[in-house]
């Protein structure tokens, strides 16, 4: 496929957009975001800012002074809570923000993450939430914007399984929602034995996989032959999925959630709701790592 070179051009009136994290070498966002600015010819651009955490803590309150808007990734989510004037429910509940607008000089936080993830699941694979039986893997941000996705979706159940398990306890504490039946359970293959089977979505949240050597804690051994398996990390096919994969279960992984929470970042800054399958192109096309 040919590659399209997103053309942004710069002058004194550019409007600033861009991510901040630690470390952001990998980020994917400037190639969507730049190629969508470029698609509707708007006059602005995206620019990844790292910033070290001694950095962050002396900053964030003034980034509006520096930026439109903004992304907030890894390991910012949840400490840029603290330097917000304002922030929405759903981020509340997640405890992290991902995407920041700037209204009159106040600095608004919300949470794109979740929609981007039950949007994934529904419009690329398919696969609703609603009355569903849930299984969550790990405790950690992603697994709570997964919770809280879930219980938007009226999932008829969702247990979060993690070796730390105060962190999934806290999910529940959290964010539970009424008359969604939710529990925290450990790892232990026992514990995991019952959930695994009556588990029609199961979600790797954990970041086992990033370790391409490492294998899971899961067992796919028990699950249910109709389950829908899904792994967050798209930089290359994890053993989870792999594992998954060997029992012919249907997967998906993190890619298209991705490109989904840009879009909504992109609609809170710009008001267009952005051609989502352009948006995907400018990642597929322009990357220069195997996705
Ligand atoms: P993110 O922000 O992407 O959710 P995170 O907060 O670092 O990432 O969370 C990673 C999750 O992976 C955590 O729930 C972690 O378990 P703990 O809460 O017990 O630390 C889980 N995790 C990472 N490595 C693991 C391993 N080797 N075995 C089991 N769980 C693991």
């Amino acid at each position: 496929m040919q590659k399209q070179n997103p053309k942004i051009y710069i002058d004194g009136n550019s409007k600033r957009y861009g991510i901040i994290g630690y470390p952001l070498k990998h980020t994917l966002s400037p190639l969507m975001q730049n190629g969508m600015i470029s698609y509707y010819k708007l006059p602005a651009f995206y620019f990844p800012l790292e910033i070290s955490p001694d950095v962050f803590c002396k900053t964030a309150k003034n980034l509006r002074y520096f930026f439109e808007g903004f992304n907030v990734t890894v390991p910012y989510k949840e400490a840029m809570i603290n330097y917000l004037d304002e922030i929405c429910i759903a981020s509340k509940k997640i405890g992290a923000v991902n995407t920041v607008y700037i209204k009159n000089g106040d600095l608004i936080g919300t949470n794109t993450d979740w929609k981007g993830f039950a949007d994934s699941l529904l419009l690329d694979y398919k696969v609703s939430l609603k009355d569903k039986n849930i299984l969550i893997l790990g405790a950690g941000g992603s697994a709570r914007a997964c919770f809280y996705a879930a219980c938007q979706q009226n999932a008829k159940s969702v247990i979060i399984a993690n070796r730390t398990f105060d962190k999934a306890e806290k999910i529940i504490s959290d964010i539970s929602f009424k008359g969604i039946k939710t529990y925290a359970i450990g790892i232990s293959a026992n514990e995991l034995r019952k959930e695994s089977h009556n588990s029609d979505v199961i979600i790797n949240t954990t970041s086992i996989g990033l370790n391409k050597k490492e294998n899971h804690y899961f067992s796919f051994k028990e699950v249910n032959s109709k389950a829908f398996v899904y792994d967050l990390i798209y930089s290359h096919e994890t053993n989870f999925i792999k594992e998954a994969k060997k029992r012919k279960l249907n997967t998906g992984n993190g890619l298209k959630m991705l490109v989904r929470q840009g879009a909504y970042s992109f609609e809170y800054w710009f008001n267009i709701n952005p051609d989502i399958k352009k948006m995907f192109s400018f990642i597929k096309n322009n990357n220069q790592r195997k996705l």
